[in-house]
């Protein structure tokens, strides 16, 4: 029970307060490093654990008693239980899903109004190409869009968009490439295949910051960010670098990719990500020739799961021979082929997004920081 009469300890103060201790050799606090997790307020005790990588040792100890100092020193707190942790350790990612978000600084974009993410429980369920046709659906709707891949193990939006060349650079910014309207960035536009298949947290981490920093987005309605899957550190760590507005969360009807998906959002959660809602993709293959549709997945997962966590169904997109060739060829259906069903159904897509991030951002506290 709480004994002292100040007011209750919150979270953003306790990363506000975090915010003052500062890796040396970085120069960056430890909040926008991402190595606070598992934050923890009870009552008037405090805990959380710090996510080293490949800090060296002394610097480990300095965090470690600057932030147990930081956290001490806030009005109303008896006891600051900080632990030492590694973002590598298996248990980090085990633990995914009671980590607490220090809150990403929207600084680094000042000039972007809405950022969402797309992302899954599992691979191969259809994020890229739902994120490259929902970041088109919004351009269509009038909306000045860019698409970020963070998924670095797995770049597949420049070829889903046929995005060629190298971004250029001007006044010391890197220039997104441009593809049918939008701009885009990629791991995959700077290195060669298979280059960052090899990359680490840190570096991944890095990459994603300069993609965010320094960048020329200019102007954005929407920033869409294709993400890795699962819920393991690298999805993990981009949720708390990157300052989002939401998150659509793809899945299939089928129940084992729900299960990954039911991850996935308490996860996000969890790090107080606003979800947004689900998009079951593949819901039905409509049969070209006879336009009889066939439940091929089961049926009705994708509203079961936005029910249980009580968000929206944003969209059911078809199983279509044409979304998959479109990705394959650098012609987004919803470019290539703008009359049909398939296209229709990412349209809808964007204008449910679009719809909930307006009601949502009317609701959203200011962020801190
Ligand atoms: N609605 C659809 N109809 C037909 N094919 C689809 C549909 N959605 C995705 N595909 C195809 O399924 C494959 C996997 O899709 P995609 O690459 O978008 O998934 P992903 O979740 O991003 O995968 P990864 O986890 O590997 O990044 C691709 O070949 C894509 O063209
Ligand atoms: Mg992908």
């Amino acid at each position: 029970m709480t004994t002292h009469s100040g007011a209750t300890i919150t979270e953003s103060a306790v990363l506000q307060a975090l915010r003052s201790v500062e890796d040396p050799t970085q120069h960056q606090d430890i909040v926008s490093l991402g190595l606070v997790r598992d934050l923890q307020i009870q009552d008037s005790e405090v805990s959380l654990t710090l996510a080293f990588t490949t800090q060296p040792p002394a610097t480990k100890a300095a965090l470690h008693s600057g932030a147990q100092k930081a956290v001490s020193q806030i009005a109303g707190v008896t006891k600051a239980r900080v632990k030492m942790g590694s973002a590598t350790q298996p248990a980090a990612a085990a633990h995914a899903a009671h980590q607490a978000a220090p809150a990403p600084s929207a600084d680094f974009i000042p000039d972007v109004k809405h950022t969402i993410a797309v992302s899954s429980g599992k691979g191969g369920v259809g994020k890229s190409t739902v994120a490259v046709n929902l970041a088109l659906g919004l351009k269509q709707s009038g909306a000045v869009t860019g698409l970020v891949d963070v998924d670095v193990y797995g770049p597949d939006v420049p070829l889903m968009m046929g995005a060629k060349g190298r971004p250029g650079m001007f006044d010391n910014k890197i220039l997104p490439v441009e593809a049918h309207g939008i701009k885009i960035m990629s791991i995959g536009l700077l290195v060669s295949e298979g280059e960052a298949l090899v990359w680490r947290g840190p570096m991944i981490h890095s990459a994603v910051q300069q993609f965010l920093r320094d960048v020329a987005w200019g102007p954005l309605d929407y920033l869409v960010f294709d993400m890795p899957p699962g819920t393991g550190d690298a999805q993990l760590s981009l949720s708390q670098i990157i300052p989002l507005s939401g998150v659509v969360m793809v899945t299939t009807p089928q129940d084992v990719a729900l299960l990954d998906v039911r991850k996935a959002l308490a996860m996000f959660r969890k790090l107080n990500v606003p979800v947004l809602g689900v998009v079951e993709n593949m819901s039905y293959f409509m049969a070209p020739d006879t336009g009889k549709t066939y439940a091929i997945f089961g049926e009705g997962g994708g509203a079961k799961v936005a029910e249980e966590f009580g968000v929206p169904l944003l969209g059911q997109i078809p199983l279509e021979i044409e979304t998959r060739k479109g990705g394959d060829t650098g012609m987004p259906v919803v470019v290539g082929q703008p009359g049909s069903a398939q296209a229709a159904a990412f349209r809808q897509l964007a204008a449910a997004v679009t719809a909930r991030v307006t009601a949502l951002s009317g609701l959203q506290l200011p962020r801190i920081g």
